[in-house]
């Protein structure tokens, strides 16, 4: 049985007492739930939400990590940052740091292995563009990335590992991937990692749809077969909102 994981990406959105505050307003309403919690927050705040949310059942993890541990690298953030404020856990090749800061799988790649030894875990987040899924390409697309993602990753990491399919056309949008679509490709994700690893491997990851889920659809995401939670962009930025899709 996959633990459901409701994720909260808040991309470049709050300030620290932001954070504070959103955190007041759901620790003592998700503190009972079966569901996996997991924000990923900007860097600026990444320690001091660390912080304020000990003891509680919300995991903090980064939007971004790089693959090298120290260097001439402006602006970015190592491994060995992360754990050095205790964070463990960080998204990683979001569609927005492949479109705007020039990701690739390669990069991805080299931040899954850098993140895997370093013990951090990782949310992949994978997905194709609209013109992709128009032209029937979305599952070649996707078995791209998820092929290039995990070079050189062994079977043994993946407890490690969650993946989080976003079709770019629904992020933001509005425009949610019909629950049928989203299972089918997670399926397809799934039998994927069957493929490159085992049966046992692909029944125990864990693989989120993310793109425009709010309350009102993320219980009939959650229906299905395949899909074991949602990355969350918007919908996870108001306590009230995240509160009602972490209780789903
Ligand atoms: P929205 O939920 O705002 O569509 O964002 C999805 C996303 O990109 C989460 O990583």
């Amino acid at each position: 049985m996959r633990k459901p994981v409701i994720a909260g990406n808040w991309k470049m959105h709050k300030t620290i007492s932001e954070g504070f505050e959103f955190i007041d307003g759901i620790k003592d309403k998700v503190k009972d739930t079966d569901v996996e919690v997991m924000i990923f927050v900007p860097c600026t705040m990444l320690k001091s939400m660390k912080d304020y949310t000990k003891g509680t059942n919300i995991v903090i993890g980064a939007q971004n990590m790089h693959f090298e541990e120290k260097g001439a690298f402006t602006g970015e953030i190592s491994p060995l940052m992360l754990k050095d404020i205790n964070v463990k856990n960080t998204l990683i090749g979001h569609s927005e740091r492949r479109e705007y800061f020039n990701e690739t799988d390669e990069t991805v790649n080299k931040k899954i292995l850098k993140a895997m030894e370093h013990d951090i875990d990782v949310v992949l987040c994978v997905g194709e563009k609209l013109e992709e899924r128009e032209k029937n390409i979305e599952k070649e697309v996707v078995k791209e990335q998820i092929v290039k993602a995990f070079a050189d990753v062994s079977a043994k990491m993946f407890d490690k590992i969650v993946i989080a399919y976003e079709p770019i056309w629904a992020i933001g949008t509005g425009k949610t991937a019909s629950s049928k679509d989203a299972d089918e490709m997670i399926a397809f994700i799934r039998s994927e990692i069957e493929n490159l690893y085992n049966d046992e491997i692909s029944e125990n990851v864990r693989i989120l749809y993310g793109g425009s889920v709010k309350p009102a659809n993320v219980e009939e995401l959650m229906n299905q077969d395949d899909i074991d939670g949602g990355l969350v962009g918007g919908a996870s930025l108001e306590a009230e909102q995240f509160v009602e899709l972490v209780n789903f």
